[in-house]
């Protein structure tokens, strides 16, 4: 494993490595104090963000490495191509974390860096999310192959991150979109194998009728960063598909995720996100340990004894 620039860069045995090693991370900080030391992180940001930038800073802190935040809005495109910036901060740093609009960016920044590269968010996927939400899971609901998972909304980065992590783990998941936002079909496919061969299953509806009681379910903004969709036909077509208590009841839902930032009364209720099954402050926590188990493993570090 040279980088992480999507959940299909893992193999089932990777992806149950990564969850366990950030578990023993997170019960265990001390040991991994120096894990990092003299190590050097590129934080190489296209959009903003919260929680991948804060957590990625505090986490790199805490396995002892540094990093730099570098806004690669005005770095990457007239400026200089993604493969120059790539290959130059290889020179300094001994890791690249990179949020893109475009996941081909993530692939022409691998491409020339000799160091590894780990995907903060692009179009196409939210690795880094997905790891942190499947810790989330079986810390508060048990083990994931026994999981049926419901995700509301759009097919989108994050919902693609879920698809192939999901599948990896054989949980069961159910995908509920508007017409017209189920996932990228090759991406829904490659998952749909994996899940048949872990002993899960992935589906796709269009109406919420069609769905079967779940233990959680998963929901993001229905405008995701870099999108360029029509907000009024947006807000349409997913009136249909808010959460809230009768959803949760419906489903008999247990918990509520959400990666965040949300959107209180659109896309989620205020008294769901904000109630006793909201397991979201739990997955913005999840997500420095996860991510240190990231890279603790591309760098090849070890517990300080
Ligand atoms: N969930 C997530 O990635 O949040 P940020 O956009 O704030 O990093
Ligand atoms: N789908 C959202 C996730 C934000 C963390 C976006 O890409 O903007």
């Amino acid at each position: 494993m040279n980088d992480l620039l999507a959940i299909a860069d893992l193999s089932a045995p990777q992806l149950q490595q990564l969850l366990q090693l950030a578990g023993t991370i997170k019960n265990n900080p001390k040991a991994y104090q120096q894990a990092l030391q003299g190590k050097s992180i590129a934080l190489l940001f296209e959009k903003p963000s919260l929680r991948t930038r804060a957590s990625f800073a505090a986490g790199i802190n805490r396995l002892g490495g540094h990093s730099i935040y570098l806004d690669a809005a005005s770095l990457i495109g007239e400026r200089e191509s993604a493969a120059d910036v790539g290959a130059n901060l290889a020179c300094w740093h001994d890791a690249i974390v990179a949020r893109v609009f475009s996941q081909q960016t993530l692939t022409e920044l691998a491409e020339a860096a000799d160091k590894p590269v780990i995907n903060a968010l692009s179009d196409l996927c939210h690795p880094c999310q997905a790891l942190a939400d499947l810790l989330t899971l079986e810390e508060n609901l048990g083990p994931l192959a026994q999981l049926n998972v419901v995700w509301i909304g759009d097919g989108n980065n994050v919902c693609h991150a879920l698809m192939g992590a999901a599948a990896l783990a054989g949980m069961t998941l159910q995908i509920a979109t508007p017409d017209g936002y189920a996932p990228d079909p090759e991406l829904l496919a490659a998952a749909q194998q994996q899940a048949a061969a872990h002993g899960g299953s992935i589906s796709v509806v269009h109406s919420l009728a069609q769905l079967q009681p779940c233990d959680a379910i998963y929901t993001d903004t229905w405008f995701s960063m870099g999108q360029q969709r029509d907000a009024n036909q947006v807000m349409q077509d997913f009136a249909p598909f808010q959460v809230n208590t009768a959803l949760m009841q419906q489903l008999s839902a247990k918990a509520f995720l959400h990666c965040l930032p949300a959107q209180r009364g659109r896309e989620v209720t205020a008294n769901v996100l904000d109630g006793e099954q909201s397991l979201v402050l739990k997955q913005a926590e999840n997500r420095l340990h996860a991510q240190n188990a990231i890279l603790v493993t591309l760098l090849g570090a070890n517990a300080d004894d």
